[in-house]
């Protein structure tokens, strides 16, 4: 990976997974893509360290060539910062579910205090040469109260989750309070076109804004640039980690498990945006429309339990645990369970390994910024018999991964006529499906996108 020798990069985002002894793979797209792209970078990535304690000590570690400045959070900061505002109040409605939004001054207060903290404590570390990228929706002010602190510096921020359409964001109190909070960055970055579309919209309608030359947006005399830049995965290494002997091995004991059965599967934190539920609905339909399919397949969802304090997740967890109950309970047969439902996190290699051995690659969020495993799965197969992709069309990744089987991820029929389509695919559609998907995966992966970016930011 290419490191600039002239800026120093500072990232900044919730949850930092630096590199650790022993640590388990890491879980989510942004711990991911980071620690790929930090790898060989001199840069700090600075967050919380996930513990609960006092909040103003900074405690840096380096390991694997990355160092980690990390801060405690109590539990009060927690629950209105991370459990609130982040993930009770911003993740439901920038995945457009304004049902599951809760609104709540606390949070907003807790959101604001914990930024300010974060900006505080941050700011003496930062050089005036340093390029400092900011993640996610946990930070949106932290830019604007950084410059609050004195700090001069370009200024980036990443935005990995949607951007909501403007008749939802609105119903956000103080939302114009929030985006005004994106103009203290210089360049502003979103996983696809729709999100950027969606912004530009709120910015001209909402804010009185204009849009300039080279994506540039104007608001009160200040401009930044708001791009699409999709983030991608560690094309080599996934490539590297499906060949590997842990991936055979995997292979292997899915071939022997699944007596001849063809594998689908699934891969998300146990989320509704994921649209969990809604998958195995699909596949219900396509079992009671198919019950001469029922001798070739199996579904396999991998769903590891994600933000178990928040009350909606405890729901999808119920409700996941009834649904998969009640289709193996209608059509389990003596040496069959259509659905295995597994909540745990796996190896990189042996998650390759089961991608490898799945006829299909399940993936229906209901609304996803991008979507990483519908691209760790497209690198994972054979290139001599590929699987097939089935993927949302609400998907940040459809953008860029048009020769799946795009699906309406709500239509159980949808989903049944896909399972139904890809299983009768000959070999050759599946490889002139998969081939070009490999390309954009490949030639897109996550340095493709650190370099889009900070170039851009660069550039300022
Ligand atoms: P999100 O960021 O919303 O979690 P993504 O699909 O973009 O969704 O990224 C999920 C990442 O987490 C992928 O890299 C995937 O491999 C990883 N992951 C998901 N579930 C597991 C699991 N059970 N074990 C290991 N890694 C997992
Ligand atoms: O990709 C979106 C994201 O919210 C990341 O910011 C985060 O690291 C990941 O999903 C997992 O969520 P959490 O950090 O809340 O466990």
């Amino acid at each position: 990976m290419e490191h600039n020798p002239l800026s120093r990069l500072i990232v900044i985002s919730n949850r930092v997974s630096a590199p650790q002894p022993e640590q388990p793979a890491a879980q989510g797209g942004l711990a991911v893509a980071l620690t790929a792209a930090l790898r060989e970078s001199d840069g700090i990535w600075f967050g919380w360290s996930g513990d609960i304690g006092a909040r103003h000590d900074l405690h840096f570690e380096t390991y694997g060539g990355v160092t980690s400045g990390t801060i405690d959070l109590s539990e009060q900061d927690i629950e209105e910062y991370y459990n609130g505002y982040a993930n009770r109040t911003l993740w439901p409605l920038f995945h457009y579910r304004l049902d599951l939004t809760e609104f709540e001054r606390t949070f907003q207060g807790g959101y604001e205090r914990v930024n300010e903290a974060f900006a505080r404590i941050i700011a003496p570390h930062i050089d005036a040469d340093d390029l400092v990228w900011v993640h996610d929706y946990h930070m949106i002010p932290l830019g604007w109260l950084l410059r609050q602190q004195g700090l001069a510096n370009r200024m980036g921020f990443f935005l990995h989750i949607p951007w909501p359409p403007t008749r939802l964001l609105v119903a956000l109190p103080d939302h114009r309070r929030l985006v005004e909070a994106l103009f203290a960055y210089d360049v502003i970055g979103f996983q696809a076109e729709e999100w950027l579309e969606s912004f530009r919209h709120y910015v001209t309608h909402e804010m009185g804004g204009t849009l300039g030359p080279d994506d540039t947006l104007t608001v009160g005399g200040r401009t930044i640039r708001a791009i699409a830049c999709p983030i991608g995965i560690d094309a080599q290494d996934f490539i590297a980690s499906a060949a590997s002997a842990t991936a055979r091995d995997v292979q292997q004991r899915m071939r022997e498990s699944g007596t001849g059965r063809g594998l689908i599967v699934g891969v998300d934190r146990l989320d509704y945006s994921k649209g969990l539920a809604e998958r195995f609905l699909g596949y219900e339909r396509f079992l009671d429309e198919h019950p001469d399919r029922h001798a070739r397949v199996y579904l396999l969802q991998i769903a590891p339990p994600s933000r178990s304090d928040v009350e909606t997740y405890q729901n999808i967890r119920d409700s996941l645990d009834q649904l998969s109950g009640r289709i193996n309970g209608a059509h389990a047969d003596i040496d069959w369970v259509p659905i295995r439902y597994v909540n745990r996190g796996y190896p990189r290699e042996a998650l390759a390994g089961v991608y490898r051995a799945a006829r299909i690659g399940l993936v229906t969020p209901l609304r996803d910024g991008m979507n990483l495993v519908a691209k760790e799965y497209v690198a994972a197969q054979d290139p001599a018999d590929p699987g097939v992709l089935i993927l949302s069309r609400f998907a940040g990744a459809a953008e860029q991964l048009t020769n799946a089987l795009l699906i309406n991820p709500y239509s159980a029929d949808d989903i049944s006529d896909a399972i139904d389509k890809a299983l009768s695919m000959p070999k050759e559609e599946r490889i002139a499906r998969w081939r070009p998907m490999f390309e954009n995966v490949r030639d897109h992966d996550v340095v493709w996108w650190r370099k889009r970016f900070t170039e851009a930011l660069e550039a300022v």
